[in-house]
């Protein structure tokens, strides 16, 4: 489903993503890892098209996507939650949602992001749509609460909620879990594996391998934008590349 070939990316004359290629396959779940400024964050947008490759090529479901804005890969079903939190604190939980539905085009976003008026009845479909997706992750009492209300593990989910309701494709989750206390990590993880139970692909960044390990089929490991270790969760936890480059991190 996703090809990436020899993509890179560099920043002030420093690589962020350099040489990187792997393939994703269709109802893959793909764990990517690393120390902090190893460039996954880049590499995820590289593939939603926040940022632009200086080389290598993407393909999304055998088209080149690279050279295409974000909302055109969304439309093609691309897409992410960002790391950190992006709430419209002023905006309803559903309302939060809804902007999701309109990354697939140009002026969706921020036209939703601004609370522009459209057409009614686009505007309702999407509001249905925003609470099928609530339901998803179990935030259906909290649809029309201002989205500044919800405690810091309900915004993830409605963050995720957001993502869904653009109907993805190929799902991109960059720290999903980062902050989260234990019971909201494990509640985050149950609905990673039932959406992928629905046959949605998924990239996940984490830091946490053990969280990792249990959620995906495959891993890559990036250390300072390069790939050091790619496989099965059991071998890349006993490579020596990997463990060295966790153990080098002061963090
Ligand atoms: N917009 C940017 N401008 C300048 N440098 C950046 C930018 N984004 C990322 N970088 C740099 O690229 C490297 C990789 O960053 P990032 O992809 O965020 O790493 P990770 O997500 O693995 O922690 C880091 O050295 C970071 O400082
Ligand atoms: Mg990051």
């Amino acid at each position: 489903m996703l090809r990436i070939d020899g993509v890179s990316r560099s920043f002030g004359g420093v690589y962020a993503v350099r040489d990187v290629s792997l393939g994703v396959a269709e109802g893959e779940a793909h764990g990517v890892i690393g120390p902090n400024g190893a460039g996954k964050s880049t590499l995820f947008n590289l593939i939603t098209g926040h940022l632009a490759a200086e080389r290598g090529t993407i393909s999304f479901d055998g088209v080149r996507v690279d050279r295409m804005p974000p909302h055109r890969r969304a439309a093609l079903g691309v897409s992410i939650v960002f790391q950190g939190a992006r709430v419209f604190h002023g905006m309803t939980v559903r309302e939060n949602v809804m902007v999701g539905a309109h990354s697939r085009t140009r002026a969706g976003f921020a036209a939703a992001a601004l609370r522009l008026p459209r057409h009614r009845r686009e505007e309702r479909e999407i509001a249905e749509r925003a609470d099928r997706e609530l339901a998803r992750v179990g935030l259906t009492e909290w649809a029309g609460h201002p989205a500044g209300s919800l405690p810091f593990g309900r915004q993830r989910a409605m963050q995720l909620a957001r993502a869904l309701c653009a109907g993805p494709r190929l799902l991109l989750l960059d720290e999903p879990a980062s902050g989260l206390r234990a019971g909201e990590r494990e509640a985050l993880a149950v609905l990673v594996e039932e959406l992928r139970a629905t046959g949605l692909t998924i990239m996940l960044i984490e830091h946490d391998v053990a969280f990792v390990a249990r959620l995906v089929d495959r891993v890559t490991v990036l250390d300072l934008g390069r790939i050091i270790a790619q496989g099965t969760p059991e071998r890349i936890r006993s490579e020596p590349a990997v463990v060295s480059a966790y153990l080098g991190e002061s963090t």
